[in-house]
């Protein structure tokens, strides 16, 4: 994870916040690359559950919700962690929970009393501590002005069901998606963009018959399994866990989570449940709306159940980094690249003078100007040819365009493959066709056999 942080800020991917002032506690900047990077995770998110599909609508409600959603929802009673704080030296705060599990994860009693894992002395009574981010909206600070920042984008889709299924024409079996910030005050953030108190979240909220709960939950774990392996994770670094029955939350009969092998061991990646009709039934009874899909023809009546796959994009996107970040050993030197699958890659193609000078920076802008038109490309001509492929590698550019001495006789370019580290020679004419074809052919991580 180390290495991981160092590309991220050595590349200008991801910076500690508010760093001048010494930095706020897991709270982190993305860089130019970075919003690239998350920013065509999300895209390929769109993509999959939204424009390939007939059955699923985009939503983007406010993060500010009328407070009674957090009460429908069950967040203002059930969204806590079990709060425990070392009472000896260092006065640590843990969850109770994850101790446990980390006993279990190496074969130790898990049910007996705790110790500080940092300084061993004894630990608090576990308290219930409520995640939810707190603010007052206008002028007066009272009871009445209080509201929360979302903790979770799904409450967002819940309240416009009745809108959705009014102005979209769908049905059940249909799902609004949504992508947005949701914040958390998390007792023990951490593991760099992995767990942190602000986040992003790319939900499906997918409405369904009540029988067809199971069989539509299986097709989005097969879904999203495969979203992940197609966009270049290792299948053998995934694996689907079903939660036992005292680790469901309050709205879940059955949730399996997608986990990744990050390199603090397997965990969650994204969740997939099975919400029955808790969230529409509470929402109903809370607003007062009947919330529940009438059928014109036969007239038949029914709550829809849901099934919700919830991913967080920041956690997606360093899984992808984690997956793609590779070193080897290339003539006696060391080189580390990001074997990023291209669709996500931040830049598709940079555009590289071999010298300074007999009209090779001219030609290679004009390429450059026509390039960018069709793809995020770059034009770097700064240091030695050398150095710029290295900076390319390290933020995972699938291609290379050397412009040489050559190119102005013959206008022929040489075309560097990231991975491989082929070199071709091609005409520049129909280049960028050529690199789109490219672009959009299937493609595997060399790291799968590796
Ligand atoms: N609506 C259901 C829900 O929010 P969740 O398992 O709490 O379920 C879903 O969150 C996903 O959101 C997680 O799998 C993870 O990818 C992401 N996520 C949750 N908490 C996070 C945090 N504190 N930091 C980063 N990502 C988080």
């Amino acid at each position: 994870m180390e290495k991981i942080v160092a590309l991220c800020k050595r590349r200008g991917f991801i910076f500690q916040s508010s760093e001048i002032y010494g930095g706020l506690a897991s709270t982190y900047d993305y860089g130019h690359y970075g919003v690239l990077l998350k920013g065509n995770v999300k895209a390929e998110w769109w993509r999959a559950v939204v424009q390939e599909r007939d059955d699923v609508v985009a939503l983007d409600a406010a993060i500010l919700m009328h407070p009674r959603t957090w009460e429908a929802s069950g967040h203002l009673d059930g969204f806590t962690d079990p709060l425990v704080q070392c009472l000896g030296k260092c006065k640590r705060r843990w969850r109770e929970d994850h101790l446990r599990e980390d006993l279990a994860a190496r074969g130790l009693p898990a049910d007996g009393e705790l110790r500080c894992p940092e300084c061993g002395g004894e630990l608090s009574e576990p308290r219930n501590f409520n995640l939810m981010f707190e603010t007052h909206m206008g002028p007066v600070q009272d009871e009445g002005s209080r509201v929360y920042l979302r903790p979770e984008t799904a409450q967002g889709i819940f309240v416009n069901f009745k809108n959705v299924l009014q102005f979209s024409r769908k049905r059940p079996p249909f799902g609004i998606a949504q992508a947005g910030k949701s914040f958390r005050n998390e007792i023990t953030p951490g593991n760099f963009i992995f767990r942190t108190r602000e986040f992003e979240q790319m939900e499906v909220e997918f409405f369904v018959a009540p029988d067809d709960a199971g069989r539509w939950h299986e097709h989005w774990l097969e879904e999203r399994t495969r979203w992940y392996t197609e966009l270049g994770l290792r299948p053998d670094h995934l694996q689907l866990r079903a939660h036992g029955p005292d680790e469901l939350s309050h709205y879940s009969s059955a949730t399996s989570d997608i986990e990744y092998r990050f390199p603090m061991g397997w965990s969650e990646l994204e969740g997939i449940a099975n919400r029955g009709n808790f969230d529409l039934t509470q929402h109903a009874r809370f607003s007062g709306e009947k919330l529940e899909y009438v059928d014109s023809g036969t007239g038949e009546r029914y709550v829809p159940h849901v099934i919700e796959p919830s991913a967080g994009a920041d956690r997606a996107t360093l899984a992808f980094m984690v997956d793609a970040y590779d070193e080897e050993e290339v003539e006696g030197r060391q080189r580390v690249v990001l074997r990023l699958h291209p669709r996500l890659a931040p830049v598709k193609v940079a555009v590289l003078p071999l010298v300074n000078k007999e009209g090779q920076p001219e030609t290679a802008r004009e390429l450059y100007q026509e390039l960018r038109r069709r793809m995020p490309a770059e034009y770097d001509a700064g240091g030695s040819i050398g150095k710029r492929y290295r900076r390319q590698d390290e933020i995972g550019t699938p291609f290379g365009v050397t412009v040489d001495h050559q190119t102005m006789e013959d206008r022929t370019v040489t075309l560097r493959d990231r991975d491989s580290l082929t070199q071709e020679r091609l005409p520049l004419e129909g280049l960028p066709d050529e690199l789109a074809r490219r672009l959009a052919a299937p493609w595997r991580s060399p790291k799968h056999n590796a």
